[in-house]
């Protein structure tokens, strides 16, 4: 740690991600932080490297019937069903109060049934002031290719983000589903349509069954699992896709701690989301700041940008 005339300096924790600054490399993750709004009571918002709001979609979602949490070992399983207010209301009424808050980096995180559904909410939301990238869930179906999910089939990956990549005028990161046999395979087909950078992981599909009741826990038997419980999962699939691709990597599932987080970074992640982690405290990502900064302290590390990628093979 280089020392100056007032003690030590603190660590550089900035990273650089698709041409935007983030002060950190912490990232709160969409569907687990609201529109960040209903955070600004409770964490400091221009603590963090930056927020992914809800799921947004062409028009506005319900999401599906109760119940659609239930804790598992080390986890949880959710089936919101991306409810979400709409691009446009997001837009009218929640973007106003974010810009407010100058120092927050504001992701939207789209999502659609169809190609022209993607199309459509790029659209809107190219209109809104202060959205810094737009994140790409791929894990909804495809009806038009029979219910497969986009992220799980090559082709109909590499025509969303395509399509997404024409219409959108903001750097574009795809979040890509775990659920297939070659995430890096996916994240090939990704970088070749035009993203900018990926995100992963998205829930691991799962359920849980109630003996006593014979009943699935969730209304909508399956779910997606996340939390601590998929964390050695998680990490291995950002270790593959980092050595896999030529574009900046975000890492989440299951990281909690200041130790998660620059384990994800060590494997290859540019920068990390932070999501589960928020249901068991809501401050958990402010908090992870904190420690992260103080783990950078304690091991000497002056340029948190210095871990990407630096595990030890022997
Ligand atoms: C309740 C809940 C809602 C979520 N909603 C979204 C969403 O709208 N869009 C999305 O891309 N990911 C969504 N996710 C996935 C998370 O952003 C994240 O990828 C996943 O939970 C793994 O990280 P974690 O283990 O830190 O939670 C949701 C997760 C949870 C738990």
């Amino acid at each position: 740690m280089t020392s100056s005339r007032n003690g030590p300096r603190p660590p550089d924790l900035r990273v650089s991600l698709v041409g935007i600054e983030l002060k950190n490399p912490i990232i709160a993750a969409s569907g687990t932080f609201g529109y960040g709004v209903e955070f600004e009571d409770v964490v400091h918002l221009d603590k963090l490297g930056g927020i992914v709001v809800k799921g947004l979609s062409k028009v506005p979602m319900a999401g599906n019937p109760p119940p659609r949490l239930y804790e598992t070992a080390a986890g949880m399983l959710n089936a919101v069903g991306l409810q979400n207010i709409g691009a446009r209301a997001f837009i009218e009424e929640k973007l106003p109060r974010l810009r407010r808050l100058k120092q927050l980096v504001v992701i939207a995180n789209v999502f659609g049934y169809t190609r022209e559904d993607y199309e459509y909410t790029i659209e809107i939301l190219n209109d809104g002031e202060g959205i810094a990238a737009y994140e790409l869930n791929v894990s909804c179906p495809n009806t038009s290719s029979g219910g497969l999910q986009f992220g799980c089939d090559p082709r109909s990956l590499d025509e969303v983000v395509s399509t997404a990549r024409h219409c959108s005028n903001r750097p574009l990161i795809v979040k890509l589903s775990p659920n297939v046999t070659s995430i890096a395979h996916m994240a090939r087909v990704a970088e070749e349509a035009g993203a900018d950078a990926i995100s992963l992981v998205n829930t691991f599909l799962a359920m849980a069954v109630d003996a006593e009741t014979r009943r699935p826990r969730i209304s909508n038997v399956t779910a997606g699992l996340s939390g601590p419980a998929i964390k050695p999962i998680a990490l291995r699939m950002v270790y593959d896709v980092s050595k896999a691709v030529n574009i900046p990597v975000i890492g989440m599932g299951g990281i909690a701690t200041a130790a998660d987080v620059i384990e994800f970074m060590l494997a290859g992640a540019t920068a990390v989301q932070v999501g589960t982690a928020s249901y068991w405290d809501p401050c958990a990502t402010e908090k992870i700041v904190s420690d992260v900064e103080q783990w950078c302290v304690e091991h000497k590390v002056d340029q948190i940008a210095s871990l990407t990628g630096a595990m030890i093979v022997d």
